[in-house]
C-alpha cells in the first residue's frame, strides 16, 4: 500500500526543466510504499577509501538563508546523469540497484526497508543548517558528530566546513546513497575546487523572482514550502573535476574526519565503537516519519550519545499524515524509554516553522 501526502511525482521526471529538477530536492511531500516485507539491511561500515568516483562531480549551489557560505549538493538529476554517462563506473549489479531506486514506480518516495529516501534533499535539513548556524561557536566546534539518515547530509556538510576541528560521521540506510550522494557532497564541500559559473547564479535568481510574481494565490497556498525554497535558496550548477590520480589522496582526506555507515539503525550501535568514544552531537533530519523505526532510532541515541552533555538535534515535520510517525509519537516514546543504566533522554522544541505544513527542531539531551 502506498501512502501519499500532497505528492507530486515530478521529482522523478527526467524530462522536467532544470529549475524543477532543482526544486524537486526540497519537496514537502512523502509517500511510502509499504508493499514490501521488511527485511532490514544489516548495518556495516562503508569503506570510504574504496568509494568509486566519477571524473567530474556535478551539483547545485544551495544558499541557505543566514549562512554565509553556500553548500554544494548533488541532486537526483546529477546522479541520473552520472549513471547515463558512466555506466562502467561501478559493477553492473550496483548500477542496477541505483537505477531502480532512481526510477521508483508507483509514486513512492520511499520503499520501506529497501530505499529510504536518501537520494533527495528534504527541507528540514535546511532548517537544521540554519539552526546550527545560529549556535554559539563553542557548541559547534571541536565536536564528534554523527548524522543519522544523512542522505545529502547538509548538516554534516555545514559542520565539516564550520570548523576543521569537527569530525563528522554519516549514516544512511542505502550504501548507494552514501556512494553517489553523501561522499561526493562531502568532497564538493571540503576537498574539491568547484567551478561556480557566476552568470548562472544570476540567471536562476532572476528566473525565480519573475516566476514567483506570476503565481496566483491558490498556487501560493498549495506550494508554500516549495516557494520558500524558491525564494530563499538560489541554486545553480557547479562541477568539479577529479583527476583519477588524485582520488586516493582525496578520499583519504575525507576518511580522516569522517566514517560512514550503511544499513538499518537496529544493528548500528555495534558498528560505531561507542564503547571507546561516544558522540558530542547527533543530528538527524526527516527520519521520524515511520513509527516502526522509532525504537531503533532512540536506541542509537541512547547508546551513542555522550553523557552527560551530549546533544541530539532532530528536525522533522510535526506530522507525517497516515504513517504514524512525527514529533508526537517520537516524543512520547522518548519520554518513556530508559537506557541500560535507567537513564532517559528529554526533549525541548528549539525551532518551529510558520508554514502550513509545520516543521520543528527538537533538542534532545540527557535527563540525569
Ligand atoms: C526522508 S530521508 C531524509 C534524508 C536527509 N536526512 C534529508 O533530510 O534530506 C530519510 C533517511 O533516513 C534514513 N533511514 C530511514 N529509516 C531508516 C532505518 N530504519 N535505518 C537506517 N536509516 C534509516 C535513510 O537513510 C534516509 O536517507
Amino acid at each position: 500500500m502506498a501512502f501519499k501526502f500532497n505528492f507530486t511525482n515530478e521529482d522523478l521526471d527526467l524530462e522536467d526543466n532544470e529549475e524543477n529538477q532543482q526544486l524537486e530536492t526540497s519537496l514537502n511531500d512523502l509517500s511510502i510504499d509499504e508493499s514490501n516485507s521488511v527485511n532490514k539491511l544489516p548495518s556495516q561500515e562503508y569503506d570510504i577509501l574504496s568509494s568509486p568516483l566519477p571524473s567530474v562531480i556535478q551539483g547545485d549551489i544551495l544558499q541557505v538563508p543566514s549562512v554565509e557560505k553556500p553548500l554544494y549538493k548533488r541532486t537526483l538529476a546529477d546522479v541520473k546523469f552520472q549513471m547515463a554517462e558512466q555506466d562502467n563506473l561501478v559493477d553492473e549489479n550496483a548500477d542496477k540497484d541505483v537505477v531502480s531506486m532512481l526510477n521508483l514506480s508507483g509514486n513512492s518516495d520511499l520503499i520501506k526497508g529497501v530505499y529510504e529516501g536518501g537520494f533527495k534533499t528534504w527541507e528540514c535539513s535546511i532548517d537544521m543548517v540554519q539552526y546550527l548556524s545560529g549556535l554559539p561557536e563553542d557548541q559547534v566546534t571541536n565536536k564528534k558528530v554523527l548524522e543519522l539518515g544523512c542522505g545529502s547530509s547538509l548538516p554534516s556538510l555545514y559542520l565539516l566546513d564550520r570548523s576543521h576541528t569537527n569530525r563528522v560521521d554519516v549514516q544512511d540506510y542505502n550504501d548507494q546513497v552514501i556512494r553517489y550522494i553523501t561522499i561526493p557532497n562531502i568532497l564538493l564541500n571540503t576537498v574539491l575546487t568547484v567551478q561556480e559559473p557566476s552568470s548562472n547564479v544570476e540567471e536562476v535568481a532572476e528566473e525565480e523572482s519573475s516566476s514567483s510574481e506570476e503565481e496566483d494565490s491558490e498556487e501560493e497556498e498549495d506550494d508554500e514550502d516549495e516557494k520558500r525554497i524558491e525564494e530563499d535558496v538560489n541554486t545553480c550548477d557547479v562541477e568539479a573535476e577529479i583527476p583519477s590520480d588524485k582520488i586516493p589522496a582525496m578520499l583519504k582526506l575525507v576518511s580522516e574526519r569522517t566514517r560512514a555507515f550503511v544499513g538499518d539503525w537496529s544493528s548500528l550501535p555495534e558498528q560505531l565503537n561507542v564503547d571507546q568514544e561516544k558522540y558530542d552531537m547527533i543530528v538527524t533530519s526527516e527520519t521520524i516519519y515511520a513509527e516502526h523505526a522509532l525504537p531503533d532510532l532512540i536506541n542509537v541515541f541512547q547508546k551513542a550519545l555522550k553523557k552527560p552533555d551530549g546533544v541530539c538535534y532532530v528536525a522533522a515535520k510535526t506530522v507525517y499524515f497516515g504513517v504514524g510517525g512525527g514529533i508526537l509519537p517520537f516524543c512520547n516514546l522518548l519520554a518513556k524509554t530508559k537506557d541500560a543504566s535507567g537513564d532517559k533522554l528529554k526533549y525541548e522544541k528549539v525551532f518551529e516553522s510558520e508554514s502550513t505544513v509545520k516543521r520543528e527542531i527538537l533538542k534532545v539531551s540527557w535527563e540525569l
